[in-house]
């Protein structure tokens, strides 16, 4: 009888270990239609994400409101046991730029907001990762980078050492293929503060670019559409209602069959990365004044003979990021 019992036991615990540990993450972002997506597939995915905090930054819209829709994000995500804190309120250097015209006055599209009953977390955002990153233990904390990278840039200017205490960041920004958003050189991130991401880049932590190449094959469509809706909760009803006004601008300025969930795509990377594929390559950022400001030059070819620094992500698996978030968003309310 004793056999049968320690063989189970023997199967619990291997279960148990293939069964890998929760990543310890920080989601920076600057919600954002396409952020509160992001951070609803986030926040849903308790047993592979620890999520430690939301940090706040401005972008879309300005900092206030973008902190304000993340606490709403985690309440209508029932998390509000994730502290948010806010960071930056404006770039770097260059004057800041928003993105109202694409998100919305309020920075989000479709939906009603309120002033979220959670408040924010005490302190600054860049001091929360001055001290959290300061004391981890090495290369131990993952970042999604989902807006401009204002806050990490101003820790690691503050105290380049945290840059031990991070895993990765894995950033949604940056362009190569087919061109930006924002200008015909630049991804919108990148061009809302160039100087901040050149900070992160040169830091040397690892760095994953989810840019324009994949995310614009990320598309929605009124299939999957009707699949969000066919999950029948709060959750995916502010989803589907946010992507319904969301993706209309991009439709109609690229005459796309479907818009795309730029910053989802992260936390689906994180969650899946069998969805994605891509190469370590060299980039570099231009931040001189011009009509390549903000620009991601990837070298994609590797004709620069220049040792990688980045992992380029270029292809993904747009129904099966949609199946996903589907399924993720059946946990919610
Ligand atoms: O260019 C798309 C990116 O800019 C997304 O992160 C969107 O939320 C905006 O921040
Ligand atoms: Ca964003």
């Amino acid at each position: 009888m004793l056999k049968p019992l320690l063989q189970g036991i023997a199967l619990m615990a291997a279960a148990t270990t293939l069964q890998a540990a929760p990543i310890d993450l920080i989601i920076d972002t600057d919600p954002g239609a396409d952020d509160v997506v992001a951070l609803f597939l986030a926040m849903a995915s308790p047993d592979e994400l620890n999520i430690r905090a939301i940090t706040t930054v401005a972008g879309n819209v300005r900092l206030e409101k973008t902190s304000r829709n993340a606490r709403l994000a985690r309440e209508w995500a029932g998390r509000e046991d994730i502290p948010v804190y806010a960071g930056a309120a404006r770039p770097l250097v260059r004057k800041p730029i928003y993105a109202a015209d694409v998100h919305g006055e309020e920075g989000l599209t479709g939906i009603q907001v309120h002033e979220p009953k959670a408040p924010l977390a005490q302190g600054n955002a860049v001091q929360y990762l001055v001290d959290t990153l300061g004391a981890a233990k090495p290369h131990s904390i993952t970042i999604a980078m989902l807006g401009p990278q204002t806050n990490l840039a101003l820790a690691l200017i503050q105290r380049p050492d945290i840059a031990k205490g991070i895993k990765q960041v894995v950033v949604m920004g940056g362009a190569h293929f087919n061109g930006g958003n924002i200008t015909p050189a630049a991804e919108f991130n990148l061009y809302a503060d160039p100087h901040a991401a050149e900070v992160v880049l040169a830091s040397g932590v690892q760095l994953t670019y989810l840019p324009l190449d994949v995310t614009h094959k990320m598309l929605t469509s009124d299939a999957r559409l009707k699949q969000l809706a066919a999950v029948n909760n709060q959750a995916s009803k502010l989803v589907v209602d946010i992507l319904n006004v969301y993706i209309t601008h991009d439709m109609d300025l690229y005459g796309m069959p479907g818009g795309p969930v730029h910053d989802a795509s992260v936390i689906a990377y994180l969650l899946k990365p069998e969805l994605f594929s891509g190469r370590r390559i060299h980039m570099s950022i231009d931040s001189r004044e011009g009509p390549g400001f903000g620009q991601t030059i990837a070298d994609w070819y590797g004709v620069l003979k220049q040792p990688a620094n980045v992992m380029w992500v270029e292809e993904g698996d747009a129904q099966g990021l949609f199946d996903l978030l589907s399924a993720r968003l059946a946990r919610l309310e």
